[in-house]
């Protein structure tokens, strides 16, 4: 097989190129080659300083991750960098694309680093469950200090070519179109230079002369890293960059990564990061399926979901027609668009000229006729059959043949939406996620007779529009709902037989989530779908709907909340759950944590597998997207199914049985085959 990587001759420049699609990915063969490249520069005399630089769409945007947890060949990346970096003829990282991870470690091991203006460089591996494994955490606090390099290497977003500029990352912005040219008159600029060497920085010393960076910094970063191993690591790292001489600090730095390699979370997150590009890839669709082109997007009902939907759009640069039944519902709508927006500004996430940019392209209607002209057009209206279908009726009427007519249901029957069309191929439903301007998931739903070209280019939609989707199929509440109302069964069980409410949310806080049952339907409002008659009590939500505990809005529903939105356990609340325990004549007793867990999480991984069994998902992977994206299962157990094939689907079947509740022969037979969940799909 020939080496993905070439070296050519510009006068006395070497410049080492590598062609490894997709993205560069520093496999054996590059990393082979890259040593190589080195070593026929350094051993010809004619030569006097090197480039390196990658063909296609981006410099190396890290390890191969598909190599991790295999045997590896040498040689390693430390190896092939150390050897870069131990050069006396200068050479130049040009960098275009993402220079990311170990992509980014090898501008690092340059002794210069040069990139066009769209570039971005970065240290991801926290979000693999890693830390930089070849002198990463060592090289970049001495180049940059120890106050820069923490967020890029403990929370991992890159950042742009310019930002990398200015904290001392990259030494020249060069032409967007002459990259290598720049980059080589880069390097003879250097000749004859001693060549400067990240490992030999001082920059690190900010973090010595003032070691309250640290706690500083996991202080202000406390929420996104709870639960997480790997900024933890992270942090240490870069401390250690300060404290110790270079060669222990890079030591430091192979305990800190090998142990997070061989741990649970990485091999986790690393799941996750595949099973997000499966779920984009739509088993009996062809790749190549041409796309509806979406220029204009209608939405119908402009509340929290229609306006939340709106905005993904707006964000995006695509118009958007929203339509509503009164005139003050419709201005509320838009006037909560333009205060969600000025929000994100106000915490520097937004300039004003962006808002006025997306608020300029809705156009606001009352009339149907103005959606005639969308390419899509998405329904938010009231959950009910009846109503949906009328929507449906007008919207065939109306919009103009070709066009995308998707329903935000989240569990209606969208085939039988579709039959109040004459169009059913162009229905289907998307169901987003509250607040769907922030929530990351897109669950799409496939009708029976939706078109593989609506399928195609909704997927792509979703990505343009900064979503995660997954296909699911119809079924009452798809995948995400219809798991989440067994985990809400049996929440609302244990807490009639004896359970805390409270232990009930907390077991699942201390699993990960971000809140438990409880606390979302305070968060919700537990008085969504009330009848709003106090005498009629026949569930414990109608009896605290009864008592004027409505959920945070009023400051008490499950818990009482100080100003402070804490909770605390309510008296009263407990009270109404023993009398309601009571008089439908449950024995109470104590419930341990343990069986919480076991109560709430298998019976979601029992219908996980009955969803898998019966198509609606393609693959667990997909289920596991759902989940991590749409419900806040934490990403660093991989998702409701990678999780249960690591406590074992046995041992899950025999939990349910011991719990008197039974395992479907779905799970029962994933349990029997080698391979688990991924044997089938
Ligand atoms: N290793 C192996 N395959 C990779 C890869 C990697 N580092 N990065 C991307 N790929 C694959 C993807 O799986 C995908 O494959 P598919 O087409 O078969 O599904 C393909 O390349 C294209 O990737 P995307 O769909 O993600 O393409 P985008 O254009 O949307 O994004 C990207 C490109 C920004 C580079 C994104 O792929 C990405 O973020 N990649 C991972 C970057 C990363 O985490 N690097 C650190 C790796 S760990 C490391 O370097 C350890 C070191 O410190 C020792």
């Amino acid at each position: 097989m020939s080496s993905p990587i070439r070296t050519e001759r510009h006068d006395n420049v070497l410049v080492i190129i590598s062609d490894n699609p997709p993205v560069n990915a520093l496999g054996q063969a590059v990393r082979q080659g890259l040593k190589k490249g080195i070593e026929e520069a350094l051993g010809d005399d004619e030569i006097q300083a090197v480039v390196i630089r990658c063909d296609g769409r981006t410099f190396f945007a890290g390890a191969d991750i598909t190599e991790f947890g295999k045997p590896s060949q040498g040689p390693n990346l430390p190896q092939a960098l150390d050897a870069m970096e131990a050069s006396d003829k200068p050479v130049v990282a040009a960098i275009h694309g993402t220079a990311l991870g170990g992509g980014c470690e090898v501008a690092l091991a340059c002794h210069y680093r040069v990139a066009v203006p769209s570039a971005k460089l970065g240290l991801p591996e926290v979000k693999l469950g890693l830390i930089p494994g070849a002198a990463g955490t060592q090289r970049l606090p001495r180049l940059v200090g120890a106050e820069a390099a923490l967020p890029l290497v403990a929370i991992g977003n890159p950042i742009p070519a310019k930002k990398a500029e200015a904290i001392g990352l990259v030494d020249a912005i060069v032409g967007e179109d002459s990259l290598e040219a720049d980059a080589i008159a880069f390097a003879k600029s250097k000749i004859g230079q001693p060549v400067p060497r990240a490992s030999e920085g001082t920059a690190n010393q900010d973090g010595v002369k003032n070691p309250d960076i640290f706690d500083q910094f996991r202080a202000k970063n406390g929420r996104k890293m709870r639960g997480f191993d790997a900024p933890n690591a992270a942090i240490e790292a870069v401390k250690a960059a300060g404290e110790l001489p270079y060669a222990e600090g890079v030591k430091k730095e192979r305990e800190l990564f090998m142990n997070l390699m061989t741990g649970s979370q990485s091999k986790a997150m690393r799941h996750y990061f595949f099973a997000e590009r499966a779920a984009n890839k739509i088993e009996d669709v062809a790749p190549d399926t041409p796309l509806i082109s979406i220029n204009k997007v209608g939405i119908i009902g402009a509340g929290t979901m229609g306006g939340g939907i709106a905005m993904n759009f707006l964000s995006a640069g695509i118009p958007v027609t929203i339509l509503e039944m009164a005139q003050d519902a419709l201005d509320r709508g838009t006037s909560v668009m333009r205060k969600n927006y000025e929000n994100t500004a106000k915490r520097g996430r937004m300039t004003m000229e962006q808002i006025e940019g997306a608020m300029g392209i809705l156009s606001p209607t009352l009339e149907y006729g103005d959606l005639a002209d969308c390419d899509l057009v998405i329904e938010a209206v009231y959950e009910n059959m009846d109503v949906k279908k009328e929507v449906f009726a007008k919207l065939d009427e109306v919009v103009k043949q070709g066009a995308i007519l998707a329903s935000n249901t989240s569990y209606l029957d969208v085939n039988e939406i579709a039959t109040a069309t004459q169009r059913p191929g162009y229905v289907l439903g998307l169901h987003f996620f509250s607040p769907a301007n922030v929530m990351k998931l897109l669950e799409i739903v496939r009708g029976e007779k939706t078109r593989d070209d609506v399928l195609a280019t909704c997927m792509k939609l979703a990505k343009k529009i900064g979503k995660v989707a997954a296909v699911s199929g119809v079924c009452p509440g798809f995948i995400g709902n219809r798991m989440l109302s067994k985990r809400q069964e049996q929440a609302n069980a244990l807490i009639m037989q004896g359970a805390n409410y409270w232990d009930v949310d907390d077991v699942l806080l201390e699993f990960g989530f971000p809140m438990g049952p409880f606390q979302m339907g305070d968060l919700a409002g537990i008085d969504i779908g009330w009848h709003r008659d106090p005498s009629k009590v026949t569930t414990v939500r109608e009896a605290l709907c009864a008592a004027g505990r409505f959920g945070q809005k009023n400051g008490k529903g499950f818990y009482d909340y100080d100003e402070a939105r804490q909770r605390t356990p309510s008296d009263e609340v407990k009270q109404i759950i023993a009398d309601f325990a009571a008089k439908e004549g449950h024995e109470q007793r104590e419930i341990s944590k343990n069986e919480i867990r076991e109560r709430l999480l298998y019976p979601m991984v029992n219908e996980g597998a009955k969803i898998l069994d019966e198509g609606m998902a393609q693959r667990a992977s997909d289920i596991d997207v759902v989940w991590i994206n749409g419900y806040g299962w934490p990403l660093y157990t991989g998702g409701p199914m990678h999780w249960a094939e690591e406590v074992g689907l046995d041992k899950i079947v025999d939990g349910l049985e011991r719990h008197g509740l039974e395992a479907s022969e779905a799970l029962k037979g994933y349990a029997a085959l080698e391979g688990g969940f991924r044997a089938l799909r």
